[in-house]
């Protein structure tokens, strides 16, 4: 769905609607609520890869040689920014088992906002890579804009970021440090409360996938 900013874009499929809605729900449980970031993941991947490059492969069937298409190109890795993004590799992981699964540990510091980070691990040669960057919220847009930086630090030129809800501060954010980066969500929110929190959002989304306050 086309938006106004250029490096947005929102997939609204009744199913990530109707699934959103559950999850957005304060009465889900963290059960549930895990299932569904996980799905979610799972369709929204369907549609971050679509423009991946294909090349032609030649196959036998049990009954004669033909043409068909694999992906080609730069390998892909998964990044989820932890703790919440790791809520999102199963389900995007389920569509190309093959993906290798990189970490960002980043937390907000709760008075300034500003990401605090406390880990990095990426595989060799990340310049060869296509990296898809995961975070089910992108609010003030600091965690996201800085684990972008760290990845370009290491030589990454190919990202991508996967969110399940933004704000527009956030998405405004990307935009402003990483252009180049396609930002991709289930639902572009209101706004930021006077905490940083996503109106209406899900709350906090480590908390509630893993059960901690
Ligand atoms: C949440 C969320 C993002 C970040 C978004 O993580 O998962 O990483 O906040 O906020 P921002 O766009 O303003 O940076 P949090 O800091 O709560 O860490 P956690 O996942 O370890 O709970
Ligand atoms: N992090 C969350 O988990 N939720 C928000 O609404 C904002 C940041």
């Amino acid at each position: 769905m086309p938006t106004e900013y250029p490096n947005l874009t929102v997939i609204a499929h009744p199913l990530i609607r109707h699934k959103l809605a559950v999850l957005r729900d304060r009465e889900t449980s963290k059960k549930k609520f895990k299932e569904l970031v996980d799905e979610i993941a799972t369709l929204m991947a369907y549609e971050v890869t679509r423009d991946l490059p294909v090349h032609d492969v030649e196959i036998e069937t049990p009954l004669e040689r033909t043409t068909e298409q694999m992906i080609a190109g730069k390998k892909l890795t998964l990044v989820p920014i932890l703790r919440a993004g790791l809520g999102m590799v199963d389900g995007v992981a389920r569509l190309m088992p093959s993906v290798r699964v990189g970490h960002i540990g980043l937390y907000r510091d709760h008075e300034t906002l500003e990401p605090v980070d406390y880990y990095f691990k990426i595989p060799k040669t990340p310049e060869e890579r296509h990296f898809i960057v995961l975070d089910p919220m992108l609010a003030t847009g600091g965690s996201a804009s800085a684990a972008v930086s760290s990845l370009k630090k290491q030589g990454v030129a190919r990202i991508q970021f996967v969110c399940l809800v933004a704000a527009p501060e956030g998405v405004a954010r990307m935009l402003k440090d990483h252009p180049d980066v396609q930002v991709f969500t289930a639902a572009l929110d209101r706004e930021l409360n006077a905490q940083g929190y996503i109106l209406p959002g899900l709350g906090d989304a480590g908390d509630r996938l893993f059960g901690t306050k």
